[in-house]
């Protein structure tokens, strides 16, 4: 079996090395497709590969009509956005995503982000503390387990908002649960988004809820860019001059907030929030052994698709 791992955003070379050592042991051949400029060079790779593992690499009907002998697609990671699951069931093409594994080093991204903005970007002057501020996490699925874990010990206190999940299993974790976006939103100095971009979610942040933020308050988005609603953010911005937006990804309207509110955002050109050795060895290690466990006992665990 051909294993192709396609990166426009490579892994660590550890992480590499262990996905090698993996699929290898289990009588595969690796390819490796990192860095790539253009999609035609996805399209030539995929063309004799049996799985496939990508990170936020987009898979279409076009990759997919590309890829003759393709019988599964890994997204290391979580959000499974990039991948066009109608388009793979249609095609008889397992997808799978590997679920929670990167989920620390997004956390950790989401409190650098916070801490640099706090003091100012370490430009000189007085900034602020996280003790006893107030944290809101927005869904509360594993970035925002790990998120309550640090927040604790910075002092802060954590709230968190999520129509899916019993309000027991919120406290149990030391958070407290709200009824209402509205009421986290209203109740909290740093309000941090973790829901999956789909339907539902996407511009589902604009003004009405970011207008019940209080004094100072500052957004954090390490999730997707789509789910805010960029028009309402920059009205709230033009209103509140007190406000901040960090983002893991740059907004479509970056230009607009570089002209108009330089030292009210931060945001990174690529998505950082996976980007440690340590998550790429666990999301690419998990991607290779849900794919080697699929060709040998048809395991579809973590299977997205129907
Ligand atoms: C995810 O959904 O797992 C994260 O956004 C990481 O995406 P990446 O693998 O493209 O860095």
């Amino acid at each position: 079996m051909v294993i192709l791992v396609a990166t426009e955003k490579p892994f660590a070379p550890v992480a590499v090395k262990q996905i090698r050592e993996i699929t290898e042991k289990a009588g595969c051949i690796l390819r490796l497709l990192e860095n790539y400029k253009d999609v035609s060079e996805l399209l030539s790779a995929v063309s004799d590969a049996d799985a496939l593992i990508v990170r936020s690499d987009i898979v279409n009907a076009q990759v997919l009509d590309a890829a003759g002998k393709l019988k599964i697609v890994v997204r290391a990671g979580a959000g499974y956005d990039n991948l066009d699951l109608q388009a793979c069931s249609a095609r008889n093409i397992v997808a799978m995503n590997t679920p929670g594994q990167n989920s620390n080093a997004v956390a950790e991204l989401a409190f650098e982000m916070m801490l640099f903005q706090a003091r100012g970007g370490f430009a000189g002057k007085s900034g602020t503390e996280l003790r006893g501020k107030t944290l809101g996490l927005h869904a509360f699925g594993n970035v925002p387990k790990y998120m309550a874990e640090i927040a604790r010990g910075f002092g802060m206190t954590v709230f968190a908002f999520d129509p899916f999940i019993d309000h027991e299993i919120i406290s149990g974790a030391g958070v407290k649960p709200c009824n209402t976006a509205e009421d986290l939103y209203s109740g909290c100095r740093y309000i941090s988004i973790h829901m999956p971009a789909n339907d539902k979610t996407k511009r589902s942040i604009g003004y009405d809820l970011l207008k019940r933020m209080p004094s100072g308050a500052v957004l954090v988005n390490t999730a997707r860019k789509e789910i805010i609603d960029e028009e309402g953010l920059l009205r709230i911005f033009a209103e509140r001059s007190d406000l901040k937006y960090l983002a893991d990804v740059e907004p479509d309207s970056k230009a607009v907030f570089q002209e108009k509110y330089p030292g009210r955002f931060i945001f990174t050109a690529k998505k950082m929030g996976a980007q440690t050795e340590e998550a790429n060895i666990n999301a690419g290690v998990a991607a290779a052994r849900q794919i080697v466990d699929f060709f040998e006992t048809g395991n579809e665990k973590f299977r997205l698709n129907k």
